[in-house]
């Protein structure tokens, strides 16, 4: 097979991901896609930095081993964890591997923003990764970092567009951390699915950054430039769990837009 029609390989702690692969699908259609959801290990968002690195590291040799050109790391709290060990497993065989903060942080970094929120698994924010990075590239900019750990089980749950969703959402963001916000970054791929929940919070006065399309574009051009993208009229998708249950199956419709056939697989 060529090189640029080979699959690229995408990951994440569970079905979250499939929010950035979704968004992957829509703006390179061409491309065939291998995701794995590691949903036996969910969520790593209360794992320690060992545990995320050794399961990322399983992970990326098994789509790896499927031939996947590039790898893409759909979870904030893999990426924060275990960018580098992902990096040098992929690196061996000359694949590129994008992740869902480097591009968003970039973004943020060259706009007009000044005092931006992320809010993100209690994991993600102990890295400090969206600070670090964002402000490694302009720093002038404030970022203000809060927990928000309820939000994935009640997506996960259903309770979205809901009283619950509601009071938990409200409770969060009207911490007075995030009072001053000029721009929020929903920095967990669970959360597009109450993006607009929070966006009716804000009444638009605050712009609320939507990664996923954020890092499909970065991926789009990246592959681009290196002469990686596909024109295969025929892509074929594989999903890949590492443990099916009912709630799994549903949860991956909501996330991917349309129902898909989970694979369990052994791996670890
Ligand atoms: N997908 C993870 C993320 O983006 C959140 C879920 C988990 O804790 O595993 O951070």
């Amino acid at each position: 097979m060529k090189e640029e029609d080979q699959p690229i390989g995408i990951f994440d702690s569970g079905m979250g991901g499939l929010t950035i692969a979704k968004e992957i699908k829509r703006l390179l259609p061409n491309e065939s896609l291998i995701y794995f959801g590691d949903s036996k290990h969910l969520p790593y968002g209360d794992k320690s930095k060992e545990v995320i690195i050794e399961y990322s590291g399983q992970i990326t040799k098994f789509l790896l081993e499927r031939e996947s050109k590039a790898i893409v790391i759909a979870c904030n709290t893999a990426t924060s964890n275990a960018l580098k060990e992902v990096k040098a497993l992929a690196k061996e065989k000359n694949v590129p591997v994008y992740d869902v903060i480097s591009p968003v942080a970039e973004k943020i970094a060259f706009t007009f923003n000044q005092n931006v929120g992320v809010i993100a698994t209690k994991s993600t924010i102990a890295s400090h990764i969206y600070k670090k990075s964002i402000r490694k590239l302009n720093r002038h900019i404030e970022v203000q970092e809060l927990a928000t750990p309820l939000l994935v089980p009640v997506i996960e749950e259903g309770f979205t567009n809901h009283t619950i969703s509601d009071i938990v959402l409200k409770t969060y963001l009207n911490n007075k951390k995030l009072q001053d916000i000029d721009s929020l970054i929903l920095g967990c791929t669970h959360y597009p699915i109450i993006l607009n929940e929070v966006k009716h919070f804000y009444q638009n006065k605050i712009q609320v950054i939507d990664s996923p399309f954020i890092v499909a574009s970065y991926i789009k051009q990246d592959l681009g430039r290196r002469k990686l993208l596909s024109y295969n009229s025929d892509p074929v998708y594989k999903f890949y769990v590492s443990d099916l249950t009912p709630t799994f199956a549903k949860l991956a419709k909501k996330f991917f837009g349309t129902n898909i056939n989970l694979e369990v697989i052994n791996i670890f």
